[in-house]
Protein backbone atom coordinates (compact mmCIF):
# COMPACT_ATOMS: atom_id res chain seq x y z
CA UNK A 1 0.00 0.00 0.00
CA UNK A 2 1.36 3.21 -0.69
CA UNK A 3 2.51 4.99 2.32
CA UNK A 4 0.60 8.58 3.08
CA UNK A 5 1.97 11.63 4.40
CA UNK A 6 0.79 15.59 4.71
CA UNK A 7 1.30 19.25 5.90
CA UNK A 8 -1.13 20.00 8.49
CA UNK A 9 -1.66 24.28 8.84
CA UNK A 10 -4.36 27.06 9.08
CA UNK A 11 -4.26 28.56 6.05
CA UNK A 12 -2.86 25.67 4.09
CA UNK A 13 -3.56 26.19 0.72
CA UNK A 14 -0.51 28.28 0.05
CA UNK A 15 2.32 25.57 1.11
CA UNK A 16 4.82 24.26 -1.01
CA UNK A 17 5.42 21.06 0.83
CA UNK A 18 3.63 18.80 -1.26
CA UNK A 19 5.42 19.91 -4.41
CA UNK A 20 8.35 19.43 -2.29
CA UNK A 21 8.14 15.67 -0.92
CA UNK A 22 6.55 14.78 -4.29
CA UNK A 23 9.87 15.93 -6.14
CA UNK A 24 12.01 13.89 -3.45
CA UNK A 25 10.28 11.13 -3.62
CA UNK A 26 10.26 11.30 -7.37
CA UNK A 27 13.99 11.77 -6.98
CA UNK A 28 14.57 8.94 -4.32
CA UNK A 29 12.32 6.30 -5.54
CA UNK A 30 9.61 6.35 -3.23
CA UNK A 31 6.06 4.63 -2.97
CA UNK A 32 3.98 7.25 -0.96
CA UNK A 33 1.93 10.25 -1.25
CA UNK A 34 2.17 13.95 0.68
CA UNK A 35 -1.22 15.94 0.60
CA UNK A 36 -2.10 19.37 2.37
CA UNK A 37 -4.81 19.25 5.16
CA UNK A 38 -6.65 22.29 6.84
CA UNK A 39 -7.21 21.25 10.36
CA UNK A 40 -9.53 23.47 11.66
CA UNK A 41 -8.19 25.72 14.33
CA UNK A 42 -9.87 24.24 17.17
CA UNK A 43 -9.64 20.63 15.73
CA UNK A 44 -5.48 20.14 15.05
CA UNK A 45 -5.54 16.27 17.30
CA UNK A 46 -8.85 15.03 15.33
CA UNK A 47 -7.41 15.75 12.13
CA UNK A 48 -3.94 13.85 13.25
CA UNK A 49 -5.86 10.96 14.70
CA UNK A 50 -8.50 10.85 11.69
CA UNK A 51 -5.30 10.83 9.13
CA UNK A 52 -3.40 8.03 11.44
CA UNK A 53 -6.63 5.76 11.03
CA UNK A 54 -6.55 6.03 7.23
CA UNK A 55 -3.09 5.33 7.02
CA UNK A 56 -0.78 8.15 7.23
CA UNK A 57 2.75 7.36 8.51
CA UNK A 58 3.80 10.58 8.73
CA UNK A 59 3.37 14.49 8.84
CA UNK A 60 4.47 17.71 8.70
CA UNK A 61 3.40 20.45 11.20
CA UNK A 62 2.67 24.48 10.60
CA UNK A 63 1.41 27.63 11.66
CA UNK A 64 -0.43 27.54 13.98
CA UNK A 65 0.05 24.04 15.58
CA UNK A 66 3.23 23.68 15.79
CA UNK A 67 3.02 23.80 19.98
CA UNK A 68 -0.29 21.60 19.87
CA UNK A 69 1.90 19.11 17.75
CA UNK A 70 4.45 19.26 20.41
CA UNK A 71 2.15 18.22 23.18
CA UNK A 72 0.78 15.71 21.08
CA UNK A 73 3.84 13.63 20.52
CA UNK A 74 4.19 11.14 23.12
CA UNK A 75 8.41 10.98 23.06
CA UNK A 76 10.38 13.86 21.16
CA UNK A 77 14.02 14.58 19.81
CA UNK A 78 15.79 16.57 21.88
CA UNK A 79 16.32 19.35 19.55
CA UNK A 80 12.35 19.79 19.60
CA UNK A 81 12.18 19.32 23.46
CA UNK A 82 14.69 22.48 23.01
CA UNK A 83 12.62 24.12 20.79
CA UNK A 84 9.38 23.81 22.22
CA UNK A 85 7.63 23.12 18.76
CA UNK A 86 7.26 20.36 16.26
CA UNK A 87 7.07 20.37 12.58
CA UNK A 88 7.67 17.17 12.34
CA UNK A 89 5.71 13.91 12.90
CA UNK A 90 6.53 10.11 12.60
CA UNK A 91 3.39 8.20 13.65
CA UNK A 92 5.25 4.63 14.96
CA UNK A 93 3.31 1.23 15.89
CA UNK A 94 4.53 2.73 19.63
CA UNK A 95 2.92 6.13 18.99
CA UNK A 96 3.71 9.51 17.56
CA UNK A 97 7.56 10.95 17.78
CA UNK A 98 7.63 14.56 17.56
CA UNK A 99 10.89 16.44 16.20
CA UNK A 100 11.75 19.96 14.61
CA UNK A 101 13.83 19.99 11.36
CA UNK A 102 13.49 23.83 11.20
CA UNK A 103 16.69 24.77 12.85
CA UNK A 104 18.30 22.07 10.93
CA UNK A 105 16.95 23.42 8.21
CA UNK A 106 18.16 27.04 8.46
CA UNK A 107 21.61 25.58 9.13
CA UNK A 108 21.86 23.34 6.05
CA UNK A 109 20.88 25.96 4.12
CA UNK A 110 23.43 28.50 5.49
CA UNK A 111 26.13 26.43 5.45
CA UNK A 112 25.60 23.83 2.33
CA UNK A 113 24.06 25.99 -0.10
CA UNK A 114 25.43 29.45 1.21
CA UNK A 115 28.53 28.41 1.76
CA UNK A 116 28.60 30.01 5.00
CA UNK A 117 30.76 29.02 8.02
CA UNK A 118 29.30 29.88 11.55
CA UNK A 119 31.55 28.98 13.58
CA UNK A 120 33.69 31.72 15.43
CA UNK A 121 31.06 34.15 13.63
CA UNK A 122 28.35 36.90 15.26
CA UNK A 123 25.22 35.70 14.75
CA UNK A 124 22.10 38.54 15.33
CA UNK A 125 18.53 36.71 15.60
CA UNK A 126 15.97 39.11 14.98
CA UNK A 127 12.33 38.47 17.01
CA UNK A 128 12.05 36.00 20.04
CA UNK A 129 8.80 34.10 18.90
CA UNK A 130 8.50 30.10 18.21
CA UNK A 131 10.17 30.36 14.73
CA UNK A 132 13.27 32.02 16.08
CA UNK A 133 13.15 29.56 19.56
CA UNK A 134 13.26 26.84 16.58
CA UNK A 135 16.63 27.75 14.96
CA UNK A 136 18.82 28.66 18.24
CA UNK A 137 19.87 25.02 19.17
CA UNK A 138 21.19 23.84 15.79
CA UNK A 139 22.73 27.24 15.60
CA UNK A 140 24.14 26.98 18.63
CA UNK A 141 25.68 23.55 17.54
CA UNK A 142 27.88 25.22 15.50
CA UNK A 143 29.26 26.81 17.83
CA UNK A 144 29.19 30.79 16.67
CA UNK A 145 31.25 33.02 18.65
CA UNK A 146 27.58 34.17 20.41
CA UNK A 147 23.89 34.44 19.53
CA UNK A 148 22.38 37.85 20.25
CA UNK A 149 18.41 37.97 20.15
CA UNK A 150 17.24 41.38 19.33
CA UNK A 151 13.08 41.30 19.93
CA UNK A 152 10.72 44.75 19.80
CA UNK A 153 9.52 43.40 23.32
CA UNK A 154 13.08 42.80 24.97
CA UNK A 155 11.58 40.39 27.86
CA UNK A 156 10.78 38.05 25.26
CA UNK A 157 13.81 37.85 23.85
CA UNK A 158 15.73 37.89 27.85
CA UNK A 159 12.87 34.79 28.48
CA UNK A 160 14.13 33.11 25.32
CA UNK A 161 17.99 33.63 25.79
CA UNK A 162 17.96 32.09 29.37
CA UNK A 163 16.54 28.92 28.21
CA UNK A 164 19.88 28.61 26.27
CA UNK A 165 22.75 30.01 28.84
CA UNK A 166 26.15 30.59 27.51
CA UNK A 167 26.47 31.78 24.23
CA UNK A 168 23.11 33.29 23.89
CA UNK A 169 22.29 37.02 25.32
CA UNK A 170 19.41 39.44 24.47
CA UNK A 171 19.34 42.87 24.00
CA UNK A 172 17.15 45.30 22.52
CA UNK A 173 16.67 47.04 18.91
CA UNK A 174 18.25 50.20 20.09
CA UNK A 175 21.63 48.33 21.54
CA UNK A 176 21.67 46.06 18.80
CA UNK A 177 24.00 48.82 16.82
CA UNK A 178 27.51 46.92 16.16
CA UNK A 179 28.32 44.66 12.92
CA UNK A 180 27.12 41.30 12.80
CA UNK A 181 28.25 38.37 10.33
CA UNK A 182 24.84 37.41 10.09
CA UNK A 183 21.86 38.90 10.63
CA UNK A 184 18.27 36.25 10.65
CA UNK A 185 15.17 38.17 10.48
CA UNK A 186 12.98 35.33 12.36
CA UNK A 187 9.93 38.26 13.01
CA UNK A 188 6.40 38.11 11.48
CA UNK A 189 7.24 41.27 10.75
CA UNK A 190 7.49 40.34 6.51
CA UNK A 191 4.69 38.56 6.42
CA UNK A 192 3.00 42.04 6.94
CA UNK A 193 4.98 43.66 5.00
CA UNK A 194 6.92 45.76 8.25
CA UNK A 195 10.70 46.32 8.70
CA UNK A 196 11.92 45.38 12.14
CA UNK A 197 13.36 48.61 13.42
CA UNK A 198 17.04 47.50 12.69
CA UNK A 199 20.11 49.46 13.45
CA UNK A 200 21.82 50.11 10.09
CA UNK A 201 25.19 49.65 11.87
CA UNK A 202 24.38 46.05 12.01
CA UNK A 203 25.07 45.34 8.83
CA UNK A 204 28.33 45.53 6.73
CA UNK A 205 29.70 44.22 3.35
CA UNK A 206 30.39 41.08 4.99
CA UNK A 207 27.19 40.55 6.72
CA UNK A 208 24.68 37.17 5.27
CA UNK A 209 21.33 38.75 6.18
CA UNK A 210 18.76 36.08 5.80
CA UNK A 211 15.09 36.65 6.07
CA UNK A 212 13.20 33.24 7.38
CA UNK A 213 10.08 33.98 4.56
CA UNK A 214 10.17 32.92 1.36
CA UNK A 215 8.53 34.12 -2.07
CA UNK A 216 9.59 37.67 -2.29
CA UNK A 217 11.76 40.68 -1.16
CA UNK A 218 10.85 42.04 1.89
CA UNK A 219 11.35 45.13 3.56
CA UNK A 220 14.41 43.56 6.13
CA UNK A 221 15.85 42.62 2.75
CA UNK A 222 16.24 45.78 0.92
CA UNK A 223 17.18 47.26 3.86
CA UNK A 224 19.68 45.20 4.48
CA UNK A 225 21.42 45.54 0.72
CA UNK A 226 20.72 49.19 0.95
CA UNK A 227 23.66 48.83 3.84
CA UNK A 228 25.58 46.79 1.65
CA UNK A 229 24.69 43.19 2.69
CA UNK A 230 24.66 40.18 1.16
CA UNK A 231 20.80 38.51 1.16
CA UNK A 232 19.27 34.94 0.94
CA UNK A 233 15.42 34.33 1.51
CA UNK A 234 14.32 31.35 3.29
CA UNK A 235 13.15 29.11 0.69
CA UNK A 236 16.75 27.01 1.17
CA UNK A 237 15.82 26.54 4.61
CA UNK A 238 12.30 25.52 3.67
CA UNK A 239 13.57 22.60 0.80
CA UNK A 240 16.13 21.63 3.66
CA UNK A 241 13.94 21.18 6.39
CA UNK A 242 11.61 19.17 4.57
CA UNK A 243 14.49 17.15 3.81
CA UNK A 244 15.59 16.34 7.01
CA UNK A 245 11.66 15.42 7.64
CA UNK A 246 11.87 13.02 4.47
CA UNK A 247 15.26 11.56 6.01
CA UNK A 248 13.27 10.95 8.87
CA UNK A 249 10.25 9.15 7.65
CA UNK A 250 11.79 7.48 4.73
CA UNK A 251 15.38 6.69 6.13
CA UNK A 252 16.95 8.15 2.50
CA UNK A 253 18.35 11.64 1.98
CA UNK A 254 16.99 13.33 -1.44
CA UNK A 255 19.51 16.28 -2.71
CA UNK A 256 17.67 19.38 -2.11
CA UNK A 257 19.99 21.33 -4.51
CA UNK A 258 17.33 20.36 -7.90
CA UNK A 259 14.61 21.18 -5.84
CA UNK A 260 15.25 24.18 -4.47
CA UNK A 261 16.50 25.34 -8.44
CA UNK A 262 12.89 24.24 -9.29
CA UNK A 263 11.08 26.57 -7.23
CA UNK A 264 13.23 29.43 -8.14
CA UNK A 265 12.04 29.51 -11.46
P1 LIG B 1 6.37 33.00 15.34
O1 LIG B 1 5.97 31.66 15.87
O2 LIG B 1 6.19 33.20 13.88
O3 LIG B 1 7.75 33.38 15.77
P2 LIG B 1 5.22 34.75 17.35
O4 LIG B 1 5.52 33.82 18.47
O5 LIG B 1 3.92 35.47 17.33
O6 LIG B 1 5.30 34.02 15.94
O7 LIG B 1 6.41 35.81 17.28
C1 LIG B 1 6.44 36.82 16.33
C2 LIG B 1 7.77 37.56 16.44
O8 LIG B 1 7.79 38.60 15.45
C3 LIG B 1 8.00 38.24 17.78
O9 LIG B 1 9.38 38.29 18.03
C4 LIG B 1 7.43 39.64 17.51
O10 LIG B 1 7.92 40.63 18.37
P3 LIG B 1 7.22 40.85 19.83
O11 LIG B 1 7.66 39.69 20.67
O12 LIG B 1 7.72 42.14 20.30
O13 LIG B 1 5.74 40.85 19.56
C5 LIG B 1 7.96 39.86 16.12
N1 LIG B 1 7.29 40.88 15.32
C6 LIG B 1 6.08 40.80 14.72
N2 LIG B 1 5.83 41.92 14.01
C7 LIG B 1 6.92 42.73 14.15
C8 LIG B 1 7.28 44.02 13.64
N3 LIG B 1 6.47 44.71 12.84
N4 LIG B 1 8.50 44.51 13.98
C9 LIG B 1 9.33 43.82 14.79
N5 LIG B 1 9.04 42.60 15.30
C10 LIG B 1 7.85 42.06 14.98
Amino acid sequence: MTDRYAVFGHPIAHSKSPQIHAAFARQTVQDMTYEAILAPKDGFADSVAAFITAGGRGANVTVPFKEEAFRLAGRLSSRAERAGAVNTLRFDADGIFGDNTDGAGLVADLTRNLGCVLAGKRVLLVGAGGAARGVIEPLLAQQPAEVVIANRTVSRAQDLAALFGRGVRACSFDAADAPFDIVINATAASLAGELPPLSPRVFTADTLAYDMMYGRDTPFLDFARSHGAATADGLGMLVEQAAEAFTLWRGVRPDTAPVIAALRT
